[in-house]
């Protein structure tokens, strides 16, 4: 075992103002989470740290727009984010949140102490204000142009379209996301961080130590906000929700929710500590300690700039070793978008793959976007799990569980003498927690990843190769040797695959009866010629590690993004223009009555046509109407309608039509009658 080190692992703050989502998970939280199991599993001492990130502008509107507290929210969602994390096996040593007392405490006494020793910039500035809301517009409150990229759709705080980070005075014609109104300019005072004063320390830090080894994404992010020029950032808002500004004139003002946030992993991890018995202080201020943030790219500046800038100026904290940032995965060649509810949602993913964590888990770090933006496809999620998981790695243990129960009724046999072929595969199967390790330590999950399930091919092809089921009618001694070194492999891999399959490998040990073994085997044992799996051990019997995932339930995920895709087209239909106004004796003329269908009859050679016979209360009539994709001729009669009964009758495929029934259209584009209200209004009743 390796000397125990200290590591302090934070995974991205999420926001609480919606579900968890793949995006999300193979950005942040599998990868971090194979990390932390990682380091354990070395004997290292590690605090894996999240929590809610509940301040901000977006959760704000999200509970104005629904009509209840921002405290309403966070509640909800925080509840649903936690639990989901529990269940797809995200093993934080403490989840907290930024609505907690230990972090509003933490947060203003880290304000206080940096204000205390003067490292704010105190100014009055003016910014953008909304008269009619009352209210001053920062981030996400105010809409407008990018001045970088010309983006329409920018927000006060970033732009999406080209990833830069604004201030809300840069935009070019700002609109107030409250009220729509343009706003005005009025002067307020805020606190302000110097970025510029910590340039000298950030190159250094950066472009000069050693940071060659960060990735070179998150590098090349870095160098160009440093070599752009840093400017002082406020730090403060003139908002109500968030943490108050703890010093003299900071009535009305809250912390800016990126001040707060990062702080919350340290809050995180003194709740951790006190629950545990720990002493939360080594854990940031022990030069020991390596500091990892794991985040997306979008979080980067703030992460390797902003905070590294606060924790250098409070003075007593570490900096990060590394800030693996990874890029943005898609979904179905789109971006993922939690307000287009373009997305496959963990909870709903839970539901719908019962027991298949590991499943989505491998995908999503087979297809991780570690250097580049990547694509998650249902089909590719289908392939990956009936191709290599069921096929390459379930069937390999399968194999080797099922054939050691039949012949040897269970127990381990002895191996004698090893051939060339065993030991160069019990040499290569030696060399992978190596490989695996310095993959997971370079941040290389997918090729780490990758490298697991080259140990299950070693094993298939052993397998395949040495052909125990024909060798077991001429030779059973070469045949228990076979077995043997297949045992070893599938104890190698309960135990490797641990960081990335997690209830795999626990049920896995369990098939094989790790728990029986005297000690529990750790990667180092496999790395010598200790045996993993003794002969006379006895194992259990052969349960599948996967299914095969089938068609219908990839076809039902991809309905699901189809029936949002319309939505979404739907939604964003053009409300059609008003037409020209009409005067009153024009609306007087029109003579719009309820009247009941009596007969309904699809019109021959006709897509949308049904005839209908319809009791307008003065007469009985035939109507022509364009119904049919939405309704069956059966489905109708019986309806009231509502008729405009005046209308010049017109011919239609060699029928007259005597009037027109008012119809409208749902958002998925079904027609529904615009009826008349009430079961006993009659035929001929003037609705105009
Ligand atoms: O981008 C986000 O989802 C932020 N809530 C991440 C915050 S990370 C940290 F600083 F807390
Ligand atoms: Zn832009």
């Amino acid at each position: 075992m390796t000397d125990s080190k200290r590591f302090t692992i934070t995974a991205a703050l999420p926001y609480t103002n919606g579900p968890i989502h793949i995006g999300h998970l193979a950005g942040v939280y599998v990868p971090a989470d194979i990390y932390a199991r990682f380091l354990r599993s070395q004997g290292h001492d590690v605090a894996f740290i999240c929590g809610s990130d509940e301040h901000g502008v977006p959760i704000t509107i999200k509970a104005k727009n629904e009509g209840v507290s921002p405290q309403d929210i966070v509640d909800k969602y925080h509840a649903i984010i936690k639990k989901s994390f529990e269940d797809f096996g995200i093993t934080f040593d403490n989840y907290s949140r930024t609505s907690a007392k230990i972090h509003h405490e933490t947060a203003s006494v880290f304000f206080k102490t940096l204000y205390d020793k003067g490292k704010f910039v105190e100014e009055v500035t003016e910014q953008l204000y909304d008269q009619e809301a009352n209210q001053f517009l920062a981030d996400r409150f105010v809409t407008g142009t990018c001045p970088k990229c010309g983006n329409e759709e920018a927000y006060g705080d970033q732009c999406e379209n080209c990833g830069s980070s604004l201030n809300a005075t840069d935009l070019i014609n700002p609109r107030s996301a409250i009220t729509g109104n343009k706003p005005t300019l009025k002067q307020t005072k805020h606190w302000f961080l110097p970025l510029d004063q910590y340039e000298g320390f950030l190159k250094d830090w950066i472009l000069v130590d050693h940071k060659k080894d960060w990735k070179p994404n998150v590098y090349g992010q870095c160098k160009s906000w440093i070599d752009d020029g840093l400017r002082p950032r406020a730090v403060t808002r003139d908002l109500d929700w968030g943490i108050p500004v703890p010093v003299e004139g900071g009535k009305g003002k809250v912390l800016y929710v990126w001040f707060d946030a990062p702080i919350g992993y340290i809050s995180s991890t003194k709740e951790w500590a006190e629950r545990e018995g720990k002493d939360w202080e080594s854990y940031w201020k022990d030069k020991d300690t390596t500091l990892v943030h794991f985040i997306g790219k979008d979080n980067i500046v703030f992460h390797c700039i902003i905070f590294p800038s606060m924790l250098k100026a409070e003075g007593s904290y570490i900096l990060p070793e590394n800030v693996p940032a990874n890029e943005f995965l898609n979904l179905e060649g789109n971006k993922l978008s939690t307000s287009k509810n373009w997305a496959v949602w963990l909870p709903e993913y839970l539901e719908d793959f019962p027991q298949q964590q590991d499943v989505l888990r491998y995908v999503l770090t087979a297809n991780a976007p570690e250097s580049k933006d990547n694509d998650f496809t249902w089909n590719d999620f289908q392939a990956r799990n009936n191709n290599e998981l069921v096929a390459i790695f379930g069937n390999f243990i399968n194999r080797v569980v099922v054939l050691t129960n039949k012949y040897y009724d269970g127990i381990v046999p002895g191996a004698s003498s090893f051939s060339k072929v065993d030991e160069e595969t019990l040499t290569k199967m030696r060399a992978y927690p190596a490989v695996i390790s310095s993959a997971i330590e370079r941040y290389r999950f997918r090729e780490a990843s990758q490298e697991l399930m080259n140990l299950a091919r070693l094993g298939n092809k052993y397998l395949a190769d040495a052909e125990p089921w024909k060798v077991i009618k001429e030779d059973e001694t070469r045949t228990r040797t076979i077995m043997f070194v297949a045992l070893q492999i599938a104890s190698a891999m309960a135990t490797l695959s641990e960081p990335f399959l997690p209830f795999t490998s626990n049920k896995l040990k369990g098939i094989l009866c790790h728990s029986a073994l005297d000690t529990e085997t750790v990667w180092n044992d496999i790395k010598s010629s200790e045996i993993l799996l003794p002969a006379g051990h006895r194992i259990g019997k052969a349960e599948l590690l996967f299914s095969k995932i089938e068609n219908d339930a990839i076809q039902a995920q991809l309905d699901k993004l189809e029936a949002t895709k319309k939505a979404n087209e739907t939604a964003g239909k053009e409300i059609d223009p008003i037409k020209n106004e009409i005067t009153w004796d024009d609306f007087a003329k029109l003579d719009i009555r309820v009247g009941t269908v009596l007969e309904a009859e699809k019109m021959p050679k006709t897509k949308k046509l049904l005839m209908l016979k319809v009791d307008t209360g003065l007469d009985i009539r035939t109507i022509v109407s364009g119904i049919a994709e939405s309704f069956t001729a059966e489905e109708v009669v019986g309806k009231k309608v509502t008729v405009l009964a005046n209308l010049a009758p017109r011919t239609l495929r060699g029928v007259e039509s005597e009037g027109m029934i008012l119809m409208t259209e749902t958002p998925e584009g079904k027609l529904v009658f615009v009826n008349p209200e009430g079961a006993d209004t009659e035929n001929g009743l003037r609705i105009s």
